[in-house]
């Protein structure tokens, strides 16, 4: 069940200064190794995403994966792997982004999708917004309809929620 009254924020730790001075890391570790805090968050997610009718989830290495592929096997749905550099075998289509310092690049497999497939992309966290915003983008290099995105965890303040233009849902919001 999902359990309306828990609240997520409880199992969710707050580390400061990680990986690097001044950053505060909101750490999920605490929550997925509570299983009633990691059910409801997946029933949760689960009902937010369920009316975008998805054909296929996509999961956003590495964090991505952990809220994918539970959600993709719940909502009967494929699941299809956005992955770092050199990790997929056989053909694949990339898209380099920015960073703070220096840029990132993402695969996906060619025929991961078919034209006009319904996906949902999912991560554990919006920051920037630049690794899900990359992310919508590849999946449309590769044929996807993307219908919206989802996240455990909107930092709201860094705004980026407006790199986005696809619906974009959240389950936790942080200032
Ligand atoms: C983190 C997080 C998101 C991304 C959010 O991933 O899991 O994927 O950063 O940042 P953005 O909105 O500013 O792009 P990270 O690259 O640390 O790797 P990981 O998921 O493999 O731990
Ligand atoms: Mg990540």
């Amino acid at each position: 069940g999902e359990q309306p009254e828990l609240d997520l924020k409880k199992y969710i730790r707050e580390v400061p200064d990680f990986p690097k001075p001044g950053i505060l890391f909101y750490d999920i570790s605490t929550l997925l190794r509570n299983a009633d805090a990691w059910q409801v968050a997946t029933a949760r997610l689960a009902r937010a995403i369920a009316p975008w009718q998805p054909d296929l989830l996509a999961g956003i290495e590495s964090r991505g994966f952990l809220t994918a592929a539970p959600l993709a096997q719940r909502l009967g749905c494929g699941f299809v792997m956005l992955r770092k550099p050199g990790k997929l075998p056989g053909d694949t289509v990339s898209l380099s982004y920015g960073l703070e310092y220096g840029q990132d690049t993402l695969h996906i497999q060619s025929d991961a999708i078919k034209p006009g497939q319904r996906v949902v992309v999912l991560d554990d966290l919006l920051a920037t917004g630049g690794t899900l915003a990359a992310s919508v983008q590849l999946l449309r290099k590769v044929g996807a309809n993307v219908v919206g995105a989802s996240v455990m965890i909107e930092l709201t303040a860094l705004g980026g929620r407006d790199k986005l233009d696809t619906p974009l849902h959240s389950l936790i919001q942080y200032a």
